[in-house]
């Protein structure tokens, strides 16, 4: 069978390329001009999400060619695998079935022959048992008091996500019970998240879904240690602590009963987790009928990105536009503003769903890509960064496409901030687009001297995307859409968006490192000369010995 054609040999990339050369240079305003409906037809909706994508450096050539390379791509055809469940995560021969974690009952989705959805409403069924035992005090702390204090510990993807739905929908909590989350293994974050509560009252979830994550089981020790020396009891464990895990046999080692872990599976990644058990700190947070309108939200997106034409379809529309500026202008980064304080995570959570995913530099049979893949990934709550880093988007030397968040309604009782806040995703979207011009600023009468300071050139790109409000149905229908668009890129790409053996050097390397830092006596060191050297002068620091000759 011929070998199918490389990326950059592919009719749309080569047709995208010399289009590129065509419209690069052409700007914003002048597309504008042309059409004066652009700004209303450029735009798409879906699952309650409003994307106007009018203000990039389109044509309808454009967008076409981009689903022309879609389509020559297999996209389609690559989605509808994921979601029947075949093992398209070739590097480690799993299924990539986030979406069946929302997929309704009565649904069927296999994997190597079984019907996977009974066993995820199951979990889930379980989860809301075990959230209303804990929030109705039926489940309380070793010593009767109610658990008033939940605590993640996690990193990753089994952080990440919890994290940022906290804050994300904090409203939709009770006030009276904290919800904290402990990540690194810097002992610093354990003490933050411990100083002012009362060990009988606190319930930690152990969320990893390997079990031996470093950081994650330093943390579980120390949290294991700060229990049984309050509670002054080895039985307190049962009470405070419960697992997720897919690890079963290392659950049971730690001394939780696996009647009180809470699993998933090899098919679901950690970074496509937080609406798995790994959200069992948002469940107890919201409440299970809020955690399901959650996964109604993914569901809904999760059906757009099925059916919906490639024009109309957001997460294809987001992830192509996305490889437009990646592979073609040579955007190195994207930025992500959300123009509401509580999803002042949300960038985080992206840049591992993102980065984790498509930061790959082989594609899927192993050979070296030769064009760019996964952008990175950053970004800050509006209107924040506009006070700090948006001078560069605006005047710096770098093209930085951008994605505005926001909603229509507030939820805070401020509302009178709501206004304010939104006029300014408005306005930097347009600021951004259209910019300022010599003539426009002489004619307002700036002094000469200043003009070529003030110039704004425009021709920035944004995507915004609006939704009604931030309810746990928007967050999940949003999280979603980056998914697919995350999907859709690593489907263009060719690459696996759902390994990550990039992260695995670093542990090796510290597991070795580790007894050489902490070794009493006189030790030997076989690294590089730097490495040597940084290892000598902290033990040196810390009053232990290295050998002369090393
Ligand atoms: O950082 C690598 C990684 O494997 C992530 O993909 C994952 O989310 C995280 O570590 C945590 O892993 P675990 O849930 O197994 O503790």
């Amino acid at each position: 069978m011929a070998e199918a054609l490389r990326l950059t040999e592919t009719p749309a990339w080569r047709a995208l390329q010399g289009h590129y050369e065509k419209i690069k240079d052409v700007h914003l305003r002048q597309l504008f001009a042309d059409d004066p409906k652009r700004g209303e037809r450029l735009t798409a909706e879906g699952a309650g999400l409003y994307l106007d994508y009018s203000k990039n450096r389109i044509t309808d050539e454009t967008i076409r060619l981009l689903i022309q390379l879609a389509a020559e791509r297999g996209v389609a055809q690559r989605r509808d695998a994921m979601f029947a469940g075949e093992k398209i995560n070739s590097t480690e021969k799993r299924a990539v079935l986030h979406v069946a974690l929302r997929a309704p009952q009565g649904t069927q989705i296999k994997v190597d022959g079984v019907d996977v959805v009974p066993e995820v409403h199951a979990v889930l069924q379980k989860m809301a048992a075990f959230s209303d035992r804990v929030l109705t005090g039926q489940w309380n702390g070793h010593t009767g008091k109610r658990i008033k204090n939940v605590i993640n510990v996690g990193i990753g993807g089994s952080y990440l996500g919890p994290e940022m739905a906290y804050a994300a929908l904090r409203t939709f909590s009770d006030p009276a019970m904290n919800f904290r989350f402990v990540a690194n293994i810097d002992g610093a974050a354990f003490v933050e998240a411990t100083a002012d509560l009362d060990p009988a009252e606190t319930l930690f979830i152990l969320s990893s879904k390997t079990f031996t994550t470093l950081e994650t089981m330093t943390n579980a020790a120390t949290a294991r240690k700060w229990i049984v020396s309050a509670l002054k009891s080895d039985a307190a464990v049962a009470k405070h602590f419960v697992a997720v895990s897919t690890n079963a046999a290392e659950v049971a080692k730690f001394g939780i009963d696996t009647a009180n872990m809470f699993g998933f599976w090899d098919w679901v990644g950690g970074r496509y987790s937080m609406d798995s058990a790994i959200g069992l700190s948002t469940m107890i947070a919201i409440g299970p009928k809020n955690f399901e309108k959650m996964l109604a939200g993914f569901r809904a997106m999760d059906e757009h990105f099925r059916i919906a034409p490639p024009e109309r379809n957001l997460p294809m529309l987001m992830g192509l536009l996305s490889i437009w500026y990646n592979n073609f202008f040579g955007a190195q980064t994207v930025g992500i503003m959300p123009y509401a304080n509580r999803l002042r995570r949300f960038p985080a959570y992206l840049q591992q769903l993102q980065m984790e995913s498509n930061g790959k530099h082989v594609d899927l049979e192993g050979r070296p890509v030769t064009y760019q893949t996964g952008p990175i990934i950053w970004g800050e709550p509006g209107t924040d960064g506009q006070h700090s880093f948006y001078q560069l988007i605006h005047q710096g030397t770098k093209l930085i496409p951008c994605d505005l968040i926001g909603f229509c309604q507030p939820l805070s009782e401020f509302a009178g901030h709501h206004d304010l806040l939104m006029s300014n995703v408005f306005a930097q979207a347009e600021a951004l687009a259209f910019g300022k011009a010599a003539a426009e600023l002489k004619e307002e009468g700036s002094p000469d001297f200043q003009i070529p300071f003030r110039v704004c050139e425009g021709n920035r790109p944004t995507n915004v995307i609006l939704a009604e409000s931030l309810t746990p149905k928007a967050l999940g229908t949003l999280v979603a859409l980056y998914e697919h668009s995350v999907f859709t890129q690593g489907a263009v790409w060719n690459i696996d968006s759902f390994d990550q053996w990039g992260v695995e050097l670093g542990k090796i390397l510290a597991r070795r490192i580790i007894p050489e830092l902490e070794s009493r006596t006189e030790t030997e060191l076989n690294h590089d000369s730097s490495t040597n050297a940084l290892i000598r002068r902290y033990r040196n620091s810390r009053g232990r010995k290295v050998l002369e000759n090393s």
